[in-house]
Formats: structure tokens, C-alpha cells, sequence
């Protein structure tokens, strides 16, 4: 039985990114990873299939709305869901073999499996223990339970975000319960796919946390789209009878009971870390009050060479965060510097239009005390948007009025996810937003809205 110099438990983003890099500094490494793929919830259940669905459903869209209008005629699409079931699964397929490459090609062992840490450099899977110098724990989450409301994924009528990724038919009605990133995802999906499609919020604006301006135009944008929104409202319970399910709320404003059926209800109400199974309580691993795993600075738990990235340890729920602490603690545990600058984290949601952001809304700006200036710039004055027919939205730079310095940036409009990426790196190179409005950005691009909202921030922009 080989020493390894380091275990990794679990092959989501942060444990296979993590696995790789230590491989490629060196190390002896092997994953436990006790699914029958590797790739974790991401590539299995969650970012990868859903983006595939967010993709096909918005081809469907264009067809039908855009279409068209663009001299395109006649076009008939009609959905055959098995077949979009089963190019999804290939996606999917193809994303968690590639994995699979990528650890022999770095000569990484897969224990198959699911570890139980029997003390530190002890992991047991099934009858054998595995001994290594370092223990990563990259468990990740799974879907938080909602009092009231029994998710039952096989059944398809109650899921949750995995069970929504292979119900046996498209609904004709769907309650999302959660306006967060995975029910507006998942929502705008199935309203695409033709269902009608009614979202129940907690609180009275939807994606909690981001920039208020986006959460407004989001939420028109959705509206136009056919999705429904229930604001204010907790729900309390759901029940399934003849195939059909009733939602329980209570509106905020008046206390008063409502009830809602559907065909389908999809419970989007977070995540929550997972650790079962790994016996960190009888090692004595100290945990937070949320049940995640509590680390230091450099992603260590307080039981020497056991350490913890990703979902199970405090932060953004992100697959992209768990990459970046996955090789940070690889070098670490490898005797080098590991480094991640949580204030440049970008956030996506990849409904159309995207959303992204990052770094501080305006809002958070101003309660921390920060004086901001603001560079707004709207895509209608983007010439590339308008040839795409997605000019609604906007770029928002979020500036620091007395140095100039870029603090956030929230985008909602076409092909956000990526834009986003300019500012991020502008950041990490602490940049002006001077710096980005003298950069060249080349016509017709969708990018010059950023440079433009950099230019309002200054002495203004030129296509407003
Ligand atoms: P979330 O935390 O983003 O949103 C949950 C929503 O449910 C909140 O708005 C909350 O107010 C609402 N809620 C909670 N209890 C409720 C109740 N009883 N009645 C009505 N509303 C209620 O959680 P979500 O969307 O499930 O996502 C979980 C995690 O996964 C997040 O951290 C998210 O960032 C991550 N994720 C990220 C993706 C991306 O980056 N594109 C995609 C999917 C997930």
C-alpha cells in the first residue's frame, strides 16, 4: 500500500483541481471520490447539466421570439425531451471522462469509495486504510431541507435541484420556492420549456446580496420572460396528491395564508456543507455554528495535516472558489505560498440575460463607508448588443471617488459572465477606472459597454 503525501476526500472542482495541482508540484496523491464519476456536484448534478438545459431551452427561446424578427421564418422547433435529456448527460459525460484523463495523465490514484478518517493520515474506504502525510476534505454541499416540504426526486413532483435536472416530463406548472441563483436558473429553464413558471420569495427582492439595481432590472427582465414572482411570502408546507402538488405561504405583509398547485415544485431554498460519514467529530475537528468546517488562513483545520476547502468551509458556495483554494492548499501542503483574494471573486448567473458581479455592490460600499462614484453605462448604447437583440441592461462600476480605484462591478446583459473578467483582472492589478477607460476595446464588441461605464465614471461616456 503506497504512502501517499496527500489524500484528497471528494472530486468536485475544488478536490480534482486540488488533486491536480499537488500532483503537478510533486506530490503522491490519490482522490476518494464514491461516486461512479468523478467531477463532484458540478460536473454530476449541478453547474455543467444545468448549463447545458440553460443553453438548449434558450435556443428554444430565440426560435420562438426572435427569430422571426431577424427574417428567419417558419422555424418550427419543437422539444424532444428525451433527446435534450440525453445531450445533456453527454455534456456531462464528456466533462467528468475528461477528469478521469486528467488524473491518469497526472498519475493520480481514485480510491472509489466513501472515506472515513480514522485519525490523522488514516483514511479508511470500505475495508482498506489509506495512509497519507495530508488529508484535504472537498466534500462540498447538497441541498438544504425545507421544513415542511419532503423533496422526493425519484416521484418528480417535489425536487430539488437535482431531481429538476431529470424530471420525466416538462411540467405545465412549476413553484420554484427561492428567487436565489439555482430557482431562477432552474425556473427560467422550464419557463422556457413552455411551463408556467411562479417563483415564492422570502424576501421582498430576489438574488439576496447582489447589487439593487440589478435585482430590479433582473426581476422586470424575468417578468417579461412569462416568470411569475410571489414576493414576501414563506413557505410553510407542500403537499402531493394525484400527482399534483400544493405550496403552502404566508404573505410577510398581512400574515395571510395562500395556497398555490402545480405539477412541480422545485425547492431552491440553499445549500448546506456535507460532511457525513468522515467522523470529524470524533477527531475532534472544530466546526462553525453552521456546520461547516472551521479553517485558518491557510485552509487548515485544527487537527494537524487535516484541511478543508470548498462548500464545507465558510465562504461563497462557488465551484470557482473552491478551484482557487483547491490549488492554493496544494501548494501550501506542498511548502510553497497558496494564496486566494477573496474580495475578487466573481458570481454568475447564467439565465439570459446573464447576471455577474463582483467585488462590492454600491450599497455595501456606502455601509462600509466608502465615498463611491458610479459608472453606469446601458447596452442600448452598444451597437454589437443591438445587432444581437440583447441590448436591455446594463454594466454599473462601482468606483472609489477619492482614489479611483475599482471596487465592484455588476453586469446584467449579454455574455455578463465573461465581460466580468476584465474588471476582475483590473482589480487584481488594483487598476483606476481610468485604467480601463484609456485601454483600447475593439468595435463592435459587447466589452466596450465596461469601457464605457469606465468613461462615465470620468469624463463621460461618448455613446449615451
Ligand atoms: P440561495 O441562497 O442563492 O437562495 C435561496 C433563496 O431562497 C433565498 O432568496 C431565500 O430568501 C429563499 N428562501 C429560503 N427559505 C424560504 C422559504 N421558506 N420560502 C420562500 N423563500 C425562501 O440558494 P440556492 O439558489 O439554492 O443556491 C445555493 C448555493 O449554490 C448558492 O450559494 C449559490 O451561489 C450556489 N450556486 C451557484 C450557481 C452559480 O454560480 N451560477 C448555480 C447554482 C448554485
Amino acid at each position: 500500500m503506497p504512502m501517499y503525501d496527500l489524500i484528497v476526500i471528494g472530486s468536485g472542482p475544488g478536490g480534482y483541481v486540488c488533486a491536480i495541482r499537488a500532483a503537478q508540484l510533486g506530490l503522491k496523491v490519490a482522490c476518494v471520490e464514491g461516486r461512479e464519476t468523478l467531477g463532484g456536484t458540478c460536473l454530476n448534478v449541478g453547474c455543467i447539466p444545468s448549463k447545458a438545459l440553460l443553453h438548449a431551452s434558450h435556443m428554444l427561446y430565440e426560435s420562438h421570439e426572435n427569430f422571426a424578427k431577424m427574417g428567419l421564418m417558419n422555424a418550427k422547433v419543437n422539444v424532444d425531451w428525451t433527446t435534450m435529456q440525453g445531450y445533456k448527460q453527454e455534456t456531462v459525460n464528456g466533462n467528468t471522462k475528461g477528469i478521469e484523463f486528467l488524473f491518469k495523465k497526472n498519475k493520480i490514484d481514485w480510491i472509489k469509495g466513501w472515506a472515513q478518517i480514522e485519525a490523522p493520515g488514516k483514511v479508511k474506504v470500505g475495508d482498506t486504510v489509506h495512509e497519507a502525510k495530508n488529508i484535504v476534505i472537498a466534500t462540498g454541499s447538497v441541498p438544504s431541507e425545507l421544513k415542511g416540504v419532503t423533496v422526493d426526486n425519484a416521484g418528480g413532483v417535489i425536487v430539488n435541484s437535482t431531481g429538476a435536472l431529470t424530471l420525466p416530463n416538462i411540467p405545465k406548472s412549476m413553484v420554484v420556492i427561492g428567487a436565489g441563483v439555482i430557482g431562477l436558473e432552474l425556473g427560467s429553464v422550464y419557463s422556457r420549456l413552455g411551463a408556467d413558471v411562479t417563483v415564492v420569495e422570502y424576501l421582498d427582492v430576489i438574488t439576496p446580496g447582489m447589487d439593487a439595481e440589478v435585482q430590479k432590472q433582473f426581476q422586470k427582465m424575468l417578468t417579461k420572460q412569462g416568470l411569475k414572482f410571489v414576493m414576501g411570502a414563506a413557505v410553510k408546507g407542500a403537499e402531493v396528491a394525484g400527482g399534483k402538488a400544493k405550496v403552502t405561504y404566508a404573505l410577510k405583509k398581512d400574515d395571510s395564508e395562500q395556497v398555490i398547485e402545480a405539477d412541480c415544485v422545485l425547492v431552491a431554498t440553499g445549500r448546506r456543507p456535507t460532511v457525513d460519514g468522515l467522523g470529524l467529530d470524533a477527531l475532534g475537528v472544530k466546526m462553525t455554528d453552521r456546520g461547516q468546517v472551521a479553517i485558518d488562513d491557510h485552509w487548515a483545520t485544527n487537527v494537524k495535516g487535516i484541511y478543508a476547502i470548498g462548500d464545507a468551509v465558510p465562504g461563497l458556495m462557488l465551484a470557482h472558489k473552491a478551484e482557487d483554494e483547491g490549488m492554493a492548499v496544494a501548494e501550501v501542503i506542498a511548502g510553497k505560498h497558496g494564496h486566494v483574494n477573496y474580495d475578487v471573486i466573481p458570481g454568475v448567473i447564467y439565465t439570459t440575460p446573464e447576471v455577474a458581479s463582483v467585488g462590492l455592490t454600491e450599497e455595501a460600499a456606502k455601509e462600509g463607508g466608502r465615498k463611491v462614484k458610479i459608472g453606469k453605462f446601458p447596452f442600448m448604447g452598444n451597437a454589437r448588443a443591438k445587432a444581437m437583440m440583447q441590448a436591455d441592461g446594463f454594466v454599473k462600476l462601482v468606483v472609489d471617488s477619492e482614489t479611483d480605484r475599482i471596487l465592484g462591478c455588476h453586469i446584467i446583459g449579454p455574455s455578463a459572465g465573461d465581460l466580468i473578467h476584465e474588471v476582475c483582472v483590473a482589480m487584481e492589478f488594483g487598476a483606476s477606472a481610468e485604467d480601463l477607460a484609456l485601454t483600447c476595446h475593439a468595435h463592435p464588441t459587447v466589452s466596450e459597454a465596461v469601457r464605457e461605464a469606465a468613461l462615465a465614471c470620468g469624463g463621460g461616456a461618448i455613446h449615451v
